[in-house]
């Protein structure tokens, strides 16, 4: 260690006066003398009257820091020189030069270690390659998060559900009964009896309020929740039994339709562009009352024809029963998109089946 120190220290003010002998060096300014003695452990820096002792006891890489430990000392000594600015001249070009030998040494060391490296056949990706590609963010990714962020921009929080659920959470609970048509056009991939794979993300509302109330909470509450839903419909260009689904649910005292309608138009907004008009016409969910299904027109998309967007409506007084919460006192509003049919619109997609096809020349386009 001690030669190492030595050594490192000598090759840094070579181009400064210095007087060397076996184990110090004498670096003279004027008629100035600091001496460094290096011992086993340390060196030892006197200057006139002053002696310091720095330990360099520091691991074979750390050179540098022994040194900083050595302008530390010195800085300090500026004051006492007759001759200052010899003084610091000598301190600053002692730390260039160690500056520069680091480097050096650094560099030769990352040369050496890549060699070694390439050597063995280890792929480099610093070195770059044309044959290799970056990743590219799925288009449903990048639309989910875009929606989660302005939900997130009006208080929302995020909620991720169950995919598995029992038939009184994806149906019952939201006032499906058992002989209701609309269980007909929702009907899923069933795991045993009474469980299937959820046929909407509406089952997360009745999971998240159940959830709040067990743990002695109440509403208010705002959620978003997005995820993967599955139903048995026959595959075509507009269809695929996998598919997501983003679920808002916002519950509190005094929460009207209007609340809905300004939320709706808010978020049309920021996805499509501040010239985004919405339409909302009656439609039916059991779980909502009254119910409807907004259709938005934007010039950025498809030359403002209105497109049918998503179903919503003010929490069904059932529902709310049902998780135990009194409907004369409690309000709330749903909805629910895909996010499939969402990205298809923002980049003209005209194949929900392109998004699981997993072809690049698709996928890159997503950047
Ligand atoms: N769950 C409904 C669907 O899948 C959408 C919806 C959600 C409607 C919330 C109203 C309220 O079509």
């Amino acid at each position: 260690m001690k030669e190492q120190i030595k050594s490192f220290i000598n090759d840094t003010i070579q181009k400064l006066p210095v007087k060397k002998n076996e184990s110090s060096l004498e670096i003279t300014i004027k008629d100035k003398k600091i001496v460094l003695e290096f011992a086993e452990k340390e060196c030892i820096l006197t200057f006139g009257n002053y002696q310091k002792t720095i330990s360099y006891d520091l691991g074979a890489d750390k050179f540098f820091t022994a040194q900083k430990g050595l302008f530390k000392n010195l800085e300090p000594l500026m004051k006492d020189m007759e001759d200052k600015k010899a003084f610091g001249q000598m301190l600053s070009t002692w730390k260039n030069n160690v500056e520069l030998l680091l480097e050096e040494k650094e560099m030769a060391k990352r040369k050496e270690a890549l060699a070694q490296k390439l050597a063995i056949g280890y792929p480099e990706p610093s070195l770059g390659n044309n044959d290799l590609d970056v990743g590219y963010e799925h288009f449903l990714n990048k639309v989910r998060d875009e929606m989660l962020s302005v939900f997130r921009s009006m208080g929302y929080t995020l909620v991720e559900e169950r995919e598995l659920e029992d038939e009184y959470h994806n149906f019952e609970a939201l006032n499906i009964d058992a002989d209701h048509p609309a269980r007909e056009d929702q009907d899923s991939f069933y795991v045993g009896k009474n469980h299937l794979l959820r046929t909407h993300t509406s089952s997360s509302q009745i999971r998240t309020l159940e959830k709040m109330l067990k743990n002695g909470g109440e509403p208010p509450l705002a959620i978003v929740c997005p995820g993967v839903c599955y139903r048995r419909d026959a595959v075509d260009a507009t269809h695929f039994p996998i598919f997501r689904q983003m679920e808002g649910l916002v519950v509190d005292k005094h929460v009207s339709f209007a609340d809905l309608k300004g939320t709706l138009l808010e978020w049309a907004k920021a996805m499509f562009g501040s010239d985004t008009q919405i339409r909302l016409r009656p439609d039916y969910f059991p779980f909502t009352e009254p119910s409807g299904e907004l259709s938005v027109s934007s010039p950025n998309l498809l030359g403002g024809r209105w497109v049918e967007l998503l179903g919503c409506g003010m929490v069904h007084p059932q529902v709310f029963r049902n998780v135990g919460l009194d409907p004369d006192v409690w309000k709330g509003f749903a909805f629910g998109t895909g996010i499939e049919r969402i990205a298809m619109m923002r980049y003209g997609i005209k194949d929900i089946r392109s998004f699981v096809e997993n072809d690049l020349r698709f996928l890159k386009q997503s950047l």
